[in-house]
């Protein structure tokens, strides 16, 4: 148990940050965590691209691909919509409905010339027209958008307050929100493509577009679990080879209670002791706010090995060998 047969658990734990490397990187493990840090609190700048952090909230419809994000601003709400589609694109507030009833829609298309956005009314169940074709204004106060080979993005900045008939106002709340695209650029066009989605949403409350950026992606694939579980292995043998290893040294002086192997024992208990806590605290908090299963589960994971180190560390500093060999003598299974 001396100085050569540490070279194994040492060369799986390199093994295991190895991993780990490789692992976080094809997660996107640097991008994830400067876009947390720098772009948290982007500036909103009408331009036709969203970067992460410059919206407050975010919608996205998984079937249709649709995509709001929003923000509440004082009097207005800064909005965008992204479609994989190239040509109009919409989306509309409140309206008791069928369909689309009553909505008041933000709708807009970008050609050559630019992002062309209007406001629209749902004047039936099926149709919608412009504000100024109703009596209204149009109430778009100002508008941008981008088309790319991934699709069509438009924002827009609109006020929360009603300025005519044909407008709803935006208020906290749960408020109806439809949205919608098409192939082309008329915006008297149905949305053919049957890109269309619905959601109840209080605006003024989320969901938060955070979410969907935080330092864990929603999926892993099938090799990153594998890699995963290398990583989790290697790390997990090479720190129990130095552990036990440690542990034989403390134990090499039996009975004679070597003052610094002990003090160090009881520093080492003391460190597992403060993570068990730590575990068994996020654990219980976790389990009480409903926190994600991976927090839940690792915390407990944790608070399990902190546990096995108390027990291992206690045994191996502080049990004499002599009553660990009298209790086995014994047929006590220690
Ligand atoms: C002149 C253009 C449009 C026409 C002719 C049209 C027509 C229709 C029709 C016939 C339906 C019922 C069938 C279906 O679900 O596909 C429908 C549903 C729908 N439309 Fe439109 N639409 C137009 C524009 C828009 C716009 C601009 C939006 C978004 C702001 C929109 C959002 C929706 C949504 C979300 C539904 C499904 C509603 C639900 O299932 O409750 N439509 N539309």
């Amino acid at each position: 148990m001396k100085g050569e047969s540490a070279a194994l658990p040492l060369a799986s734990l390199a093994g295991g940050v190895l991993l780990a490397f490789v692992l976080g990187f094809s997660l996107g493990a640097p991008r994830r965590l400067v876009s947390l840090v720098v772009s948290r609190h982007a500036p909103h700048r009408l331009d036709g691209r969203v970067e992460p952090g410059e919206y407050r909230f975010r919608w996205q419809d998984e079937a249709s691909k649709l995509r709001f994000e929003w923000s509440i601003e004082g009097d207005r709400l800064l909005g965008a919509v992204f479609s994989p589609d190239t040509g109009w694109v919409a989306v509309g507030f409140g309206g008791e409905g069928p369909l689309m009833y009553g909505a008041d829609i933000v709708i807009g298309y970008v050609d050559a010339r630019g992002a062309h956005l209007r406001d629209h009314y749902a004047t039936t169940p099926t149709n919608h027209d412009p504000d100024s074709a109703l009596g209204g204004s149009d109430d778009v106060l100002a508008a941008a958008g981008l088309e790319t080979a991934e699709g069509t993005m438009v924002e827009f900045v609109r006020p929360l307050a009603a300025r005519d008939s044909t407008d709803q106002p935006i208020e906290s709340g749960q408020t109806h929100v439809i949205a919608a695209s098409s192939e082309t650029d008329d915006f008297a066009a149905y949305h053919f493509g049957g890109r269309k989605a619905v959601s109840l949403l209080d605006l003024f409350a989320g969901p938060p577009a955070a979410a969907e950026r935080g330092v864990l992606p929603d999926h892993i694939t099938d090799v990153q679990i594998m890699l995963a579980t290398w990583m989790a292995l290697l790390l997990i043998v090479g720190a129990h080879g130095l552990a036990s290893q440690w542990a034989a040294r403390l134990a090499e002086v039996p009975g004679e209670g070597p003052a610094s192997g002990a003090d160090a024992a009881v520093a080492l208990i003391a460190v597992f002791v403060l993570a068990e806590l730590a575990a068994l605290g996020v654990f219980a908090i976790g389990v009480v706010v409903a926190a994600p299963a991976w927090l839940v589960g690792s915390a407990l994971a944790l608070g399990l090995l902190a546990l096995a180190g108390i027990i291992l560390l206690y045994g191996r500093a502080f049990v004499p060998w002599e009553i660990v060999r009298g209790e086995r003598e014994d047929g006590i299974p220690w």
